[in-house]
C-alpha cells in the first residue's frame, strides 16, 4: 500500500529514508538546505568497530548490521567505498592501555583486530610518525566520500520522484508538518532533522542535542609525502584524532567534540589542537595545504544510540545518530521503509526504539 509521507530533514539520514521510501510511496522532503549540515562536514568513516566502546554493545550491533548493508547501498547509489580498513595509533602507556581495552572488547565481540607495536604499525601504514608506540589494525571498517555520497543520494531521490520543499519546518504532529505559512498534510511524517529534531516534536525536546565538531580538510602537494592509505585513528596522550584519506589526495582531519549548543564557529583553538595532534600521528601533513575548516552539529542522544521508530501514530523519528549518521543511514532507511510498509524492521534496530525515552 502506498502512503503520502513527508520527511523533515535532508541530511544523509533524511535523504536515504526519502530515497528508499520513494520505491513504494509519494514522498516529500522538507529542508531549507538539503545535503548540507553535519553530513556535509563529516569525515566519512563507516567504522562501527573503532567508534565502539565497552558498554555500547547495542550500538556495535546496529553499526555492524548497517556496515553489512553498505556495499549494496553504495552499489545502488553508484558511490565508491574505501576498503583499506582502519589503523589505530597510541603514544603513551595510557593510550596503549586504552587500545588494549578496545582490542579485548572487539575480540569478545568476534571482530577482527590485530595488536601491533609502533614499528609493526609503521610497516602497515608507513606515514605514521616515529613517536607512535602502539597500534591496532582493524579490518572491515569502510569509508566513503561524504560529499560524493550526498550528491548521489540527492540525484537518486529526485529520480525516484521525491519532491523537495526548500523551507524550514516548524513542527511535526500526527498527519501534519507545519511550515512557516502553510501546513503539509500527510499519512506519515518522519522527523529526520539531526540536531534540530528536538524542536520539532515534544517527545524529542530533551532527547536530541547538538554536539559540535570541527573538522579540517588538507591536500597533499607536489613534493610532499602522500596521505595515509588507511583511515588512521589515534589517541595522542589521550586526545582522540582521526585522518580519513580521499582518492584525490585530500585528507579529512577530525574532529573536536563539544557541548556548545547551536554554535558552528570554527575556533582557533580547535584548529590548533587538531593540527597539533594530527601532525604527531602523520608528520607529513605539516607540508600539506589547509583547504577548508568547518564545524557541524552531530545529533547526540542520551545513550549514543539513534532514535528510530514511532513517536505516536503517524509520526516516525530517524534522528540522534550522533557520531554514526553515515554508517547508520542504510539500516535506518531500511527500518523506516519497513515501518511505513507495516512489516518487521531489521532486528538490530530494536535497541533504537524511541519508546526507551519513556523508561
Ligand atoms: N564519526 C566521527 C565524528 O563524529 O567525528
Amino acid at each position: 500500500m502506498s502512503h503520502n509521507v513527508v520527511v523533515v530533514g535532508g541530511g544523509v539520514v533524511g535523504l536515504s529514508v526519502a530515497w528508499r521510501l520513494a520505491a513504494e510511496n509519494d514522498v516529500t522532503l522538507v529542508d531549507p538546505a538539503p545535503a548540507r549540515g553535519a553530513s556535509w562536514v563529516a569525515g566519512g568513516m563507516l567504522a562501527p568497530v573503532t567508534e565502539a566502546w565497552p558498554g555500547e554493545e547495542d550500538l556495535l550491533d546496529v553499526g555492524g548490521a548497517s556496515l553489512a548493508s553498505w556495499p549494496g547501498f553504495a552499489a545502488d547509489l553508484g558511490v565508491e567505498l574505501y576498503t583499506e580498513g582502519t589503523v589505530v595509533a597510541g603514544f603513551d602507556a595510557a593510550d596503549a592501555a586504552q587500545l588494549d581495552i578496545v582490542a579485548d572488547f572487539l575480540a569478545r565481540q568476534g571482530r577482527s583486530v590485530e595488536r601491533l607495536t609502533g614499528r609493526e604499525l609503521r610497516r602497515v601504514e608507513p606515514t605514521v610518525g616515529p613517536s607512535v608506540r602502539s597500534g591496532l589494525k582493524v579490518s572491515g571498517d569502510l569509508a566513503v566520500d561524504n560529499r560524493e555520497l550526498l550528491r548521489c543520494l540527492t540525484s537518486r531521490a529526485y529520480e525516484a520522484g521525491v519532491e523537495f520543499i526548500r523551507e524550514p519546518a516548524r513542527a511535526v504532529r500526527a498527519g501534519a508538518v507545519e511550515l512557516a505559512g502553510s501546513v503539509l498534510r500527510c499519512d506519515i511524517a518522519v522527523v529526520a532533522a539531526g540536531a534540530w529534531s528536538g524542536a520539532l516534536h515534544p517527545a524529542l525536546a530533551s532527547a536530541v542535542r547538538p554536539v559540535k565538531g570541527e573538522i579540517l580538510r588538507l591536500r597533499a602537494r607536489d613534493g610532499t609525502l602522500p596521505p595515509p592509505r588507511h583511515t588512521v585513528r589515534a589517541l595522542v596522550e589521550s586526545r582522540p584524532v582521526y585522518l580519513v584519506p580521499r582518492a584525490d589526495g585530500e585528507l579529512v582531519l577530525g574532529a573536536t567534540q563539544y557541548e556548545a549548543g547551536f554554535d558552528t564557529a570554527v575556533t582557533a583553538g580547535g584548529v590548533r589542537d587538531l593540527l597539533m595532534y594530527a601532525e604527531r600521528v602523520v608528520p607529513a601533513i605539516a607540508e600539506y595545504e589547509l583547504t577548508e575548516t568547518a564545524a557541524g552539529l552531530r545529533a547526540g542522544s542520551r545513550d549514543n544510540l539513534p532514535l528510530v521508530g514511532a513517536l505516536e501514530p503517524g509520526v516516525l523519528v530517524a534522528a540522534g545518530h550522533h557520531r554514526n549518521g553515515l554508517l547508520l543511514a542504510p539500516i535506518t532507511a531500511d527500518a523506516i521503509r519497513a515501518m511505513v510498509a507495516g512489516v518487521e524492521p531489521p532486528a538490530e534496530i530494536k535497541s533504537a526504539d524511541p519508546a526507551r525515552l519513556e523508561r
